[in-house]
């Protein structure tokens, strides 16, 4: 039996924030959820997040809505208070009410250490299980070692002791072997001990990493890939950790087929999708729940947000959220889908255009200057550069309606609630107020007058 903890109770001071560090997202998910989501893959029974600075928003985040669905045999999610911040050590002791009689393994997981990979976590357990270890630690070998606390071992790689970074002597500091964050305790042994905890540091906190100085065999593991263990305390560590989960989600994507011209103007969060023989250009940007099927071009200086775009379809220096556009379509320059947009297959919308809410059938053509809002449109419809729909009467939006086969002339306004039939052309100028049966002809606009020879008659008075 596994429970894991994951410490996220510290106010993470170096990020001069409000928000808690482990709050702060990277590539569209927080800390704290990257790293739950780094245990998925084992069998565990239970799930504490130990929190403390603003915890009420740190539980409201993770209950509220994860980026990536839970996996549903996850046990639910237990938060325990740590009311003020004493430590890491001082951390793990409130679970001492919640574990009483716990037999199993806890798996310690630091709430700012988002990059570790499922499969670390399970060599670590399975070595931990495998030598019947009374504590597992995950090590790493860094170039870089500052800030980290240091894991001095035995030959048999044992661990004697883990020193802070800033409790090192001089010659302490030589060592590069660090301590990742990442620990399995056999739960028994550390209960016993953990009341034994002494603040006598530099900083006056109960360290969990001196439980290893009671508890025996401790083994250390080493992390093959160091990138991994990176672990969160400033801006800078959050940049660094961005760099290399852009690598990471850039290469697994090159490899599969896609291809991305100037990789580093370019940034596509790792919930993204892509189909083999996607091209992005420079300067776009992948976010969320996005997919991108095959032969589709996207950008340069484009920006996608939660949308699905079907096969070879281009999107120029646009902006689309929340949308779905089909196969073929052309979108952009400058164009802003958003809000459940809906673009049909071998449609054209062009230069700054924003649909909202508007679902628009096959070869539909919506080239220039437009506003379509709450709006939904038949197949082949031509809409005149500069057409609007007005759907917003000051208190509530309303709908609009537009049949197949419909031509919309330039610089109409069509005043929802409105329904316009199918085959029915819209002359220049007009403003509709009125809904329009099939195949008629609107001229909502007043006659032109003209009086010959005005001005000269004029004139002459
Ligand atoms: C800790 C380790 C260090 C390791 C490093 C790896 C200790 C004493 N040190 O140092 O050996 O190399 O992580 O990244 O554990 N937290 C609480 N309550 C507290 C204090 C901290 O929940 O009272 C949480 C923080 O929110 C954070 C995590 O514990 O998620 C780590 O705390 P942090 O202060 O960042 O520890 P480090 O100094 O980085
Ligand atoms: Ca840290």
């Amino acid at each position: 039996m596994i429970a894991i903890a994951i410490l996220a109770a510290g106010r993470g001071t170096r990020m001069k924030s409000d928000l808690p560090k482990v709050l702060h997202e990277l590539g569209g998910r927080t800390l704290v959820e990257r790293v739950l989501q780094s245990c998925q893959e084992i069998q565990i029974s239970r799930r504490i997040v130990i929190v403390g600075y603003r915890g009420e928003l740190v539980q409201q985040s993770l209950i509220g809505g994860q980026e990536i669905p839970e996996n549903p045999e996850s046990p639910p999610l237990e938060f325990v208070e740590q009311t003020e911040q004493l430590g890491t050590g001082h951390a793990i002791q409130q679970l001492l009410p919640h574990l009483k009689g716990f037999q199993g393994d806890l798996l310690v997981l630091n709430g700012d250490v988002p990059l570790l990979r499922a499969e670390t976590i399970k060599q670590l357990m399975a070595i931990h299980t495998q030598h019947k270890n009374s504590a597992t630690i995950l090590t790493a070998n860094l170039p870089n070692p500052q800030g980290y606390g240091r894991v001095f071992t035995d030959s048999q790689n044992l661990v004697q002791q883990i020193v802070e970074d800033r409790d090192c002597t001089q010659a302490q500091k030589q060592n590069h072997r660090i301590n990742a964050g990442v620990y399995c305790f056999h739960w028994p042994h550390l209960e016993k001990i953990l009341p034994d905890l002494k603040a006598d540091n530099d900083q006056k906190e109960y360290y969990l990493t001196d439980t290893v100085n009671f508890l025996a065999p401790v083994m250390a593991v080493d992390v093959e890939d160091y990138q991994e263990i990176l672990g969160i305390n400033d801006r800078q560590h959050l940049a660094t950790a961005s760099d290399i989960l852009q690598t990471r989600v850039k290469d697994k994507w090159m490899t599969a087929g896609v291809t991305l011209i100037d990789p580093h103007s370019i940034t596509i969060d790792d919930n993204v999708e892509l189909q083999p023989d996607v091209i992005i250009e420079p300067q776009t940007h992948l976010r969320g729940r996005t997919s991108i099927a095959s032969g589709s071009r996207i950008g340069p200086g484009s920006l996608i947000e939660n949308s699905q775009i079907g096969e070879n379809v281009t999107v120029l220096y646009s902006v689309i959220s929340d949308s779905i556009v089909a196969e073929n379509s052309r979108i952009g320059p400058y164009a802003h889908l958003r809000g459940h947009a809906q673009i049909g297959a071998n449609c054209r919308v062009g230069n700054f255009v924003e649909l909202k809410n508007a679902q628009i059938g096959d070869r539909t053509n919506i080239a220039h200057l437009s506003y379509l809002g709450d709006a939904t449109l038949g197949e082949k419809v031509n809409i005149g550069a500069g057409t609007i729909t007005a759907n917003y009467d000051g208190k509530n939006k309303h709908k609009t309606q537009i049949g197949s086969g419909t031509k919309i002339g330039s610089n109409s306004v069509l005043v929802a609630p409105i329904t316009l039939g199918e085959d029915v052309t819209v002359a220049a100028g007009s403003v509709v107020t009125e809904d329009v049966a099939n195949d008629c002809l609107v001229i909502a606009r007043s006659r032109q007058v003209v009086k010959p020879g005005w001005k000269l008659k004029d004139a002459e008075k």
